[in-house]
């Protein structure tokens, strides 16, 4: 069989997107810069072994692969990227294609794109996501490209990826750096859906003081109804999972000091960058930020006491916490969704909104049952935001005064739930005819002459602000 594709990093995710691509019917190179790594990796590949075709060098790895060629770059996003790039560069021929398949900065992927002019090589950056068990078996691909690039690798992804009801969880998002970029709001919206989840747990372990077993309970029941996804069944595997070493439940003895690569935080300051609201995800952001001040913390509940978090009174059931988690997760992809209109517009993309959502209803982290129904809501209003899109306006009516309950009741105990009153707060705001904007308007006209307009049209360039202003 011709050999058309080669894949240099077989670190978790290369090694399972290799496999992944030789079970799907094509040949494939592999190259690791630690040899041994080739060696165990084709040692453990099983029958797969006749389509992987191991090398030891970038040169016996271009030499192995026939034209038209294509290179999967699996290495840690950055510089790594750069160096495999320019060590590539000199051996390429016309017609080869780079792929780079990690998490990418969007904006490192526009300006690979834009290197690559003048020189042989095609390059494309690639969104991949679904975790070692999405590349092995199926993830979701978000591809940058033109059309003529996706006609030559869209069979391959398609072929690999996962699938909804048989439509492939792969596309074509736009050129350039716009996989990449969709990749990341992916992220964004998956370090959102994480807190808000991480949330009713905090609710449901403090505020309820319920234990670990009755929490994975919750969330498998939530996991059959309209919350139905992947991160919430590994919630409740995880919930459930008993602690090999001490026993006891698995969560209790993990310490609470979140980590992150940065995809989540590149949504928010992009999101800055595009003044457009998502702060849902950038409380998601904070919240890891914070959790990590470990030692900080200790020292706050030192210094001002901690918190009761115990629930009194009328505590919330977790029914209406559900009802809370709905409408969460709602106003969280409204502003995902908002942002990806927003960049599309702003980048001159042709962003396939509904597009998107349907390759996420697979595959990926973020897969849930919501999506099919935001597939479809997109599909009728691409342009609009999905709160006044049915189903989910009407989700919003009805499940809205429990997200405020819940809120409002974590508060009163002193559990922090950034997220989910983030999210509340923008819908608050997303329903105020009047905000309190004309004081800032005001303020910036005083001391800086800025202007505004007036609610009844008329002309007055400046307020009265006297000689004080
Ligand atoms: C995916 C994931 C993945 C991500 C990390 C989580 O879609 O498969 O988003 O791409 O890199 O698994 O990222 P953090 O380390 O930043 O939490």
């Amino acid at each position: 069989e011709t050999v058309n594709f080669g894949l240099i990093g077989l670190g978790t995710m290369g090694a399972a997107l290799a496999l992944n691509i030789a079970e799907s019917g094509y040949p494939i190179a592999v190259f690791n810069r630690t040899a041994a790594v080739t060696d165990d990796f084709i040692e453990n590949a099983g029958a797969l072994r006749p389509r992987l075709t191991p090398t030891k060098s970038l040169e016996e790895l271009l030499a192995a692969i026939s034209a038209p060629r294509t290179i999967i770059l699996m290495v840690p996003a950055g510089q790594v990227v750069d160096q495999q790039i320019e060590a590539l560069a000199p051996m390429l021929e016309e017609g080869d294609l780079i792929i780079d398949a990690g998490n990418a900065n969007y904006a490192d992927t526009e300006r690979r794109v834009r290197d690559s002019d003048g020189k042989p090589y095609d390059y494309m950056g690639i969104g991949v996501s679904g975790g070692e068990e999405g590349a092995r078996h199926g993830p979701s691909s978000m591809a940058g490209g033109t059309q003529a690039q996706w006609e030559r690798v869209g069979g391959m992804l398609e072929a690999i990826s996962a699938r909804y009801d048989g439509a492939p969880c792969a596309a074509l998002m736009g050129p350039g750096g716009a996989g990449h970029f969709v990749k990341m709001v992916h992220n964004g919206i998956e370090y959102a859906d994480m807190q808000m989840i991480a949330e009713c747990y905090a609710i449901m372990r403090d505020g309820l003081g319920m234990e670990a077993g009755a929490i994975a309970d919750v969330f498998e029941a939530w996991n059959d109804g309209p919350l139905a996804s992947y991160l919430i069944e590994i919630s409740g595997k995880v919930a459930r999972a008993t602690d090999p070493i001490a026993g006891g439940p698995m969560l209790d003895a993990i310490r609470d000091t979140a980590g992150q690569k940065g995809t989540g935080r590149w949504t928010a300051v992009e999101a800055q960058h595009l003044a457009v609201p998502v702060p849902v995800i950038e409380a998601a952001v904070a919240a890891r930020n914070l959790s990590a001040r470990i030692e900080a913390r200790q020292r706050g509940a030192d210094a001002f006491g901690a918190m009761p978090r115990e629930m009194q009174g009328a505590a919330i059931g977790t029914e209406l916490l559900e009802q809370a988690l709905i409408a969460g997760k709602i106003l969280c992809y409204a502003q995902g969704f908002d942002m990806l209109a927003k960049a599309a517009s702003e980048f001159g993309w042709d962003l396939p909104m509904a597009g998107i959502a349907r390759i996420w209803r697979a595959g990926c982290i973020i897969r849930s049952e919501m999506l099919n129904d935001m597939a479809s809501a997109l599909e009728a209003m691409p342009g609009d935001n999905l709160i006044f899109a049915p189903p989910f306006s009407d989700l919003l009516t009805r499940n809205s005064d429990a997200l405020r309950k819940t809120v409002t009741t974590a508060i009163s105990a002193g559990i922090a739930v950034p997220a989910l009153a983030s999210g509340l707060s923008w819908f608050d705001t997303m329903r105020t005819p009047r905000t309190p904007a004309n004081m800032i308007q005001a303020q910036r006209d005083f001391f800086g002459a800025h202007g505004f307009d007036r609610l009844d049209g008329k002309d007055a360039p400046h307020g009265p602000w006297g000689d004080d202003g």
